[in-house]
């Protein structure tokens, strides 16, 4: 039988694509070079970025890109296939060892990205049957994740114990397995989670703790280690990206020797995909010794100068903002976000709107943030700029 016959698909997302447009939703990416995330070069111009996750400034380091070469020539640029078929190369072995010595946990399993970790993680472990119990303002990865684990999601407000609570009370019962997923630092918002509060309500509860770590390590904690070092929080699975303050790319689950094993047997987004490139985990190795460091705790020290130095300029309305790297300036309307950055490009500083469905209706905002390689004049300067803009 022949169906209903269709405008061809390009006039059909030719359609949806005017409508987002009309929605001043469109996106699209600018084009930039240089080797800096903080004064990098945006369509032919040079601007000041304040909204790369490079907190630590570690991507254009010498040392990354010097490991990354040694790797290549040492075990060659593409891993071939998964792990599992074509083999562990040295550089994650490497990689994993390190990062379960310096998160203090038994194993770390790798995956090319983060947002494949949550991926792999939470559909390897939850599923039908099961209650994944999450953050509203958690992660597009983490959405996702509960999506295709096929468990019930059910979502509490933004750090809100007694909305947490209610959900558990009502559906924990009749779960399986349960599950409670949060940020640390959260990423749009730059505020942070009661961990060791979630941490006592999931065990009441009987649930797992899922802490993605994302923002946080390398920058936050004793030594970069995380907040859940530093609220002595020991999650039953940690989330960590190599691709923001380590300056590389990937992502990591951590956790028991257990819980690896089971995700390397059971993570569709680990075992369906090529490896990690080794350059690239050599890279995350030399960041994690740079982070490990002198220099990682100097660098960290004047990321936290720069936070403190930005929020002292800004208008004392903006004393409400978090003590953190990501400062939202929430603006409301798409519009009044897309005006701003377009306002403060025409003035040298490159910040992108953040609009829904990234953040909540009504929300779209200037997602500020530092890094340790932004100059203090860069921030004077910036601030200066972007004052008029705090909302009154
Ligand atoms: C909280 C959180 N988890 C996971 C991810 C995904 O990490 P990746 O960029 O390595 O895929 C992000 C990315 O922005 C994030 O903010």
């Amino acid at each position: 039988m022949v169906g209903p016959v269709l405008p061809s698909l390009d006039a059909d997302l030719r359609a949806d694509l005017v409508s987002l447009e009309a929605q001043d939703r469109i996106r699209s990416c600018p084009a930039a070079s240089g080797l800096s995330r903080t004064a990098p070069t945006i369509d032919a111009q040079p601007l000041l970025s304040f909204c790369s996750n490079d907190y630590l400034g570690l991507s254009g380091h010498p040392a990354l890109a010097s490991a990354a070469a040694a790797a290549i020539a040492r075990s060659g640029l593409g891993a071939g296939a998964s792990r599992l078929i074509a083999g562990d190369l040295p550089e994650h072995r490497e990689l994993e060892a390190a990062l379960s010595t310096f998160l203090d946990v038994e194993a770390v399993l790798l995956f090319p990205s983060g947002y494949q970790t949550n991926l792999g993680v939470l559909c390897a472990l939850a599923g039908p049957g099961d209650l994944i119990l999450c953050d509203h303002a958690n992660h597009a990865s983490i959405i996702d994740a509960c999506r295709l684990s096929r468990a019930r999601p059910t979502f509490y407000r933004h750090l809100d114990l007694s909305s947490a609570e209610k959900r558990l009370l009502a559906l924990a019962p009749n779960a399986r397995r349960r599950f409670l997923v949060t940020e640390s630092l959260f990423g749009m918002d730059g505020d942070v989670a009661p961990l060791a509060e979630l941490k006592a309500l999931a065990r009441k509860h009987g649930a797992a703790l899922v802490v993605d770590e994302a923002h946080a390590l390398g920058v936050l904690g004793p030594g970069g280690r995380g907040l859940c070092h530093e609220a002595g929080v020991t999650p039953d699975v940690l989330i960590g990206t190599l691709g923001k303050a380590f300056g590389a790319a990937g992502g990591f689950a951590a956790g028991s020797a257990t819980l690896r094993k089971y995700l390397l047997n059971r993570s569709r987004s680990f075992i369906f995909t090529t490896a990690p490139p080794p350059s690239v985990a050599a890279a995350a190795l030399a960041a994690l010794q740079i982070i490990r460091g002198d220099e990682g705790q100097a660098r960290r020290e004047a990321l936290a100068d720069r936070v403190l130095q930005l929020r002292s300029r800004l208008p004392s309305k903006s004393s409400a903002l978090p003590c953190s790297p990501i400062l939202p300036i929430i603006l409301g309307p798409d519009r009044a976000a897309v005006a701003a950055s377009r306002a403060l490009r025409a003035n040298g500083f490159f910040v992108q709107p953040i609009r829904p469905p990234t953040v909540p209706e009504g929300t779209a905002r200037l997602r500020v943030t530092l890094s340790a390689s932004h100059r203090p004049e860069d921030v004077d300067s910036f601030a200066q700029a972007l004052a008029p803009f705090i909302p009154q």
